[in-house]
């Protein structure tokens, strides 16, 4: 029996590793040249520390109390070096993935096609070389270097993790630059090369109702966890609010009716922010925020659009004092122009 553990550094690079019955999560990492922080390797200096999102295991009681106290492991810290995991397991460690002498990884692909959607949106996939099943968690990112130039940009992806074609949903930009090579340039059988996974916006585990916010292409990363969802099965309600500006940018409410059948609790409300749409609900995301979806505060909400609709649905819940049990949130922030200030 082996379990994969992602372990998720500060500078937003995952790394996963497997990780055998009975054996430590620092002996693995290293076993797999991943130097995690460590000094005495026996739980006594608390040099390895690090916080478990996600996951089961077993920390034994040979750890002295100055190394982890009983507040920080009733918080979730663990000492990696007695770490045994009995389940797959998300691990945040605390200092950079250089530092560990481990890197973000690197792929390679072929076009598999590419769509446009919408006049707003594309729809990308790619086969990854030699059937490669590329893991991450859903929700997170990937860098795709634009062919032809030094650049890359981040994409979440749509498809779910270990699946060898990779989809993402892509906003069609004028005169950007991946928006003009995805529609003016870019055909299947074109080669692209992918660097990643990365970040921290991903479905943890889920133990009460949950709450998604998605404007325009930000519904990406829901379909990859609403496909894990639908694999693994949920109790728990999970309804989606995805907004977009125009009637015709909705796209995707074909899967979305899917994963309504294949995903009992799950329920969906588009909305449209046009006036002059006939759309059933107009405006933003946060005037359909109804109590039955909020579960009086018991619900994990996870919000992903571009930078303005994200920063209006976290002004609207500071202003309304909306505190839910956890808000995890990703800004598809455009990249800074050459030479543009920090
Ligand atoms: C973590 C992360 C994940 C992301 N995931 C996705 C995703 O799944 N799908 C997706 O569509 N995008 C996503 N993005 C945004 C994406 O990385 C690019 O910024 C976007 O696709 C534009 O790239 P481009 O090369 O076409 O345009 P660029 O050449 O980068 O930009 C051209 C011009 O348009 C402006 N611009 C760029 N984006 C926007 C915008 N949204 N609205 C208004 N003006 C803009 C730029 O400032 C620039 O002036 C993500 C960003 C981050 C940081
Ligand atoms: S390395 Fe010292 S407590 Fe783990």
């Amino acid at each position: 029996m082996s379990y994969t553990i992602a372990l998720n550094f500060e500078d937003g690079v995952t790394r996963f590793i497997g990780c055998k019955e009975g054996e430590t999560v620092l002996d693995a990492a290293y076993r797999q040249k991943v130097n995690l922080p460590m000094d005495c390797s026996d739980g006594v200096c608390g040099t390895c520390k690090g916080h478990c999102e996600q996951g089961e295991f077993d920390m034994g009681d040979d750890y002295l109390e100055e190394a982890l106290s009983d507040e920080e492991a009733a918080e979730g810290q663990v000492l990696t070096c007695q770490m045994v995991p009995s389940s797959d397991c998300v691990v945040q460690v605390p200092v950079a993935s250089t530092l560990c002498k481990t890197a973000v990884g690197q792929v390679e692909g072929t076009v598999a096609m590419v769509e446009s959607l919408s006049e707003d949106s594309i729809e990308l996939a790619i086969d990854l070389d030699d059937g490669a099943e590329l893991a991450f968690l859903p929700g997170q990112y990937i860098h795709i270097d634009v062919p032809g130039t030094r650049e890359h940009r981040s994409y979440s992806f749509s498809s779910r993790p270990g699946a060898s074609r990779t989809t993402f949903l892509i906003r069609n930009v004028p005169d950007g630059l991946m928006s003009g090579y995805l529609t003016e340039r870019c055909k299947p059988g074109e080669r692209l090369s992918l660097t990643g996974p990365m970040g921290s916006f991903y479905l943890r585990e889920i133990t009460r109702p949950v709450l998604m916010l998605a404007g325009g292409t930000g519904l990406a990363p829901f379909l990859s966890m609403l496909e894990q969802l639908a694999e693994k099965g949920c109790d728990q309600p999970v309804h989606l609010i995805y907004g977009v500006n125009k009637d015709d940018h909705l796209v995707k409410t074909d899967a979305l009716d899917a994963f309504k059948d294949r995903l009992p609790t799950f329920t969906y409300a588009t909305v449209v922010v046009d006036e002059a749409s006939d759309h059933p609900r107009k405006g933003y995301v946060t005037h359909h925020m109804d109590a039955e979806v909020m579960h009086d505060g018991d619900v994990d909400v996870y919000l992903c659009g571009p930078p303005p609709m994200v920063d209006a649905v976290l002004k609207h819940f500071d202003r309304e004092g909306i505190a839910p049990q956890s808000f995890h949130y990703e800004k598809f922030t455009p990249n800074q122009a050459p030479g543009e200030a920090a």
